[in-house]
């Protein structure tokens, strides 16, 4: 049926207010009408349009409610890769990351920055073609990542389709989605009355609201996006600078922070960065620090990239944040290896984007040495992802009469004796898998995503089975039948389903992830893949003697004495030998993947300041070629990778006549291997 003209026009014109006041809502933040007359243009166009089904099209602002779930996220290469950011801890480090810009640009006069908050989101790539968006994708590892189109075109705040003109044919534009503080009290304080969970922070909400298969429900969450950046480019060119890159996006209507500056010169881009922090308590949403960012594009491009972060950007991190706060009370709790760790319950704080309310106290004598008593006014500190903590006492707050807490002498949870060994500062309840504490602790490590990965069964569903003596050890998990799960609190046919076959799932299993899973008191990922490549498999490591353990990277005479204990330990061995009768395997040689690298097995360490990149990216880059790289210089290091002001190390290395590697060495090492 022919759609009559006066419709037509109808549509478009709905169409045309509907985007305009999306934008001065989102991007202006001055919204035009009452929420009631958005609505009402809404309905107009979505009635118009079930009437008219031919007129519907990907554009129109109707399809930003969701669409049916996807069952996984299609992959998305990213054709120019989505880098990461150097980071500059204090103004020092920002002050040499501008000399090495100048030096290596040769550019004598100070440089223009751009200043821009580090938003606390994810990154994302929006790619436009002819002014429409057509596919919006996470960062993922940087060169691949997920296709989120579905849940992006449910964000009010990013266009459908550009403004004005002079953009490229086809291009992406990335920025950051992040959730505004004030959506995310709503969305939480939503949660709680439907008794969900809530979020830690805005930045995890905003990651769970865009990986969501159920695009119905990444429409209800109040996810925003500023742009920061530019991808692919064809058919056009852009502007020269970030700040007319930034003119353009606002032209385009792509939503921009309203906090940048351009500055020159050193000075002015620590003044910039002082006075984003005394605001940043006040902004309406998260951030984490500074970038800054050579302005022109042309010594951006003079500069170029190392490893995966540009040479002409670098962030500066704020510093951890402190906030202070009562302590209520405090308790024990019983970890995975038996410790007995003192808890703070505090009054709720606020501190570095979480709600804190319990703190670990670590030990008996942390906790002397800090003074802290029940009734203190305690300073907590959190930085980044870092656990939080409590940094001191307000000693003239102190309440009179406030207590000091005595450590119990059995375990609250199994009434073990704890014992203290010799010189060690933790207490412990050695009753290992008869304490169900740990049973507990141990099960859900076993579980955990960097362990067996097993979907589905989180923290409460363990301990509902431990309580029931269902499962007592991480062999029982696969007797588990689906009727019996099924019969469980809050536990639907399906998710009983879902986690036997989850089960079923995780039986093949790499040997590094199985080592890891299984617990052994200091054996982290690390160890437990030195462990897994170095023996090959599981027989060769269960019968290793300490002095062989010790041959391994990374391993010191205390983790090889925890493994032997651990494989000597009857009740142990027996659960192993279970599991493999339950089907867990893995294929056999571990290093497989690596068997061509070119540092196969070398152990590095790194020490002093690298330029080009930090350490960890070094680290990076090193494994990538098959290096171990560890903390310590040994007979057993092959190479020392010294950076400027290496100290004692790069001493230890040549009086043991260890190879020494300059940085430039080392980049011409990666320059030959096409890392
Ligand atoms: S630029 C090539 N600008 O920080 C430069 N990133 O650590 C790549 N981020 O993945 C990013 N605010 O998620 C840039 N104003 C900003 C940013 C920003 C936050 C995030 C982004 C990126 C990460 C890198």
């Amino acid at each position: 049926m022919a759609v009559p003209a006066d419709v037509a026009q109808r549509v478009d014109f709905l169409r045309a207010e509907i985007n305009k006041h999306n934008q001065s809502y989102y991007q202006l933040d001055a919204p035009q009408i009452p929420d009631s007359e958005y609505d009402e243009l809404m309905q107009a166009l979505q009635q118009l349009e079930s009437q008219h089904p031919s007129l519907i099209n990907a554009q129109s602002p109707t399809q930003r409610v969701g669409s049916a779930p996807l069952d996984s996220f299609k992959q998305v290469k990213h054709v120019v890769p989505m880098l990461s950011l150097g980071n500059a801890f204090g103004a020092a480090e920002f002050e040499d990351f501008d000399k090495r810009v100048r030096e290596r640009g040769g550019f004598s006069k100070a440089m223009e920055y751009m200043v821009e908050p580090k938003l606390d989101g994810l990154a994302i790539s929006l790619l436009y073609q002819h002014g429409d968006l057509v596919i919006a994708a996470t960062r993922g590892d940087g060169k691949t990542g997920e296709d989120v189109s579905e849940n992006v075109k449910t964000i009010g705040a990013i266009p459908m389709r550009l403004t004005g003109d002079g953009y490229p044919d086809k291009f992406e534009v990335r920025g950051e989605v992040f959730m505004p503080l004030k959506g995310f009290q709503t969305l939480n304080i939503r949660a709680k009355k439907k008794g969900e969970k809530a979020f830690v922070n805005p930045r995890n909400a905003a990651a769970g609201s865009l990986r969501q298969l159920d695009s119905k429900i990444t429409a209800t969450r109040p996810l925003a996006f500023y742009s920061y950046g530019i991808g692919l480019v064809e058919g056009g060119a852009i502007p020269s600078t970030q700040k007319t890159l930034f003119e353009a996006f606002k032209r385009w209507g792509l939503p921009v922070c309203d906090q940048l500056v351009t500055v020159k010169g050193i000075e002015a881009c620590d003044r910039a960065y002082q006075v984003l922090l005394e605001k940043r308590e006040r902004l309406p949403y998260e951030i984490d620090g500074v970038v800054y960012k050579v302005n022109d594009f042309e010594q951006q491009r003079e500069l170029g990239f190392v490893s995966r972060a540009p040479r002409w950007a670098i962030a500066r991190k704020f510093p951890a944040q402190e906030k202070t706060t009562k302590l209520v009370s405090i308790d024990v709790q019983v970890g995975r290896t038996g410790a007995i760790t003192p808890v703070a319950r505090l009054e709720p704080v606020f501190v570095g984007g979480v709600t804190v309310t319990n703190v670990t106290l670590h030990n008996e004598d942390e906790m002397r040495k800090k003074d802290v008593r029940i009734g203190d006014t305690v300073v907590v500190r959190r930085a980044g992802d870092v656990i939080p903590e409590i940094v001191s006492v307000v000693s003239d707050k102190r309440p009179a009469g406030a207590q000091l807490f005595k450590m119990p002498n059995h375990c609250p949870v199994c009434d073990t004796k704890l014992e203290r060994t010799e010189g060690e500062a933790v207490l412990r309840c050695g009753a290992g898998l008869y304490c169900q504490a740990q049973t507990k602790a141990a099960i859900k490590h076993f579980a955990s995503r960097r362990a067996l990965d097993i979907e589905g069964l989180g923290d409460k569903l363990v301990e509902q089975l431990v309580d029931k003596g269902w499962v007592k050890s991480p062999a029982n998990l696969f007797e588990l039948k689906q009727e019996q799960l099924a019969g469980l609190d809050r536990m639907a046919d399906k998710s009983a389903k879902n986690i036997i076959d989850a089960l079923e799932k995780v039986r093949l299993t790499t040997l590094p992830r199985f080592l890891y899973a299984l617990g052994i008191r200091e054996v982290g990922e690390v160890t437990a893949n030195s462990l897994a490549s170095h023996f090959g498999n599981l027989q060769a490591v269960m019968d290793a003697s300490t002095e062989e353990l010790e041959r391994v990277a990374d391993v010191g005479p205390i983790v090889a004495q925890h493994v032997v204990t651990f494989f000597s330990d009857r009740h142990n061995a027996e659960v192993i030998e279970r599991l493999l009768r339950f089907g867990i395997r893995w294929e056999n040689v571990a290093v497989r993947v690596l068997e061509d690298a070119p540092l196969l097995n070398q152990v590095f360490v790194i020490t002093g300041s690298l330029l080009e990149m930090n350490r960890d990216q070094a680290k990076e880059v090193l494994q990538a070629m098959g290096a171990k790289v560890t903390s310590s210089i040994s007979k057993k290091t092959d190479f020392l990778l010294a950076g400027e002001e290496a100290g004692s190390k790069l001493k230890k290395a040549q009086d043991l006549g260890v190879p020494i590697l300059s940085e430039s060495d080392f980049m011409k090492l990666i320059k030959s291997n096409h890392v």
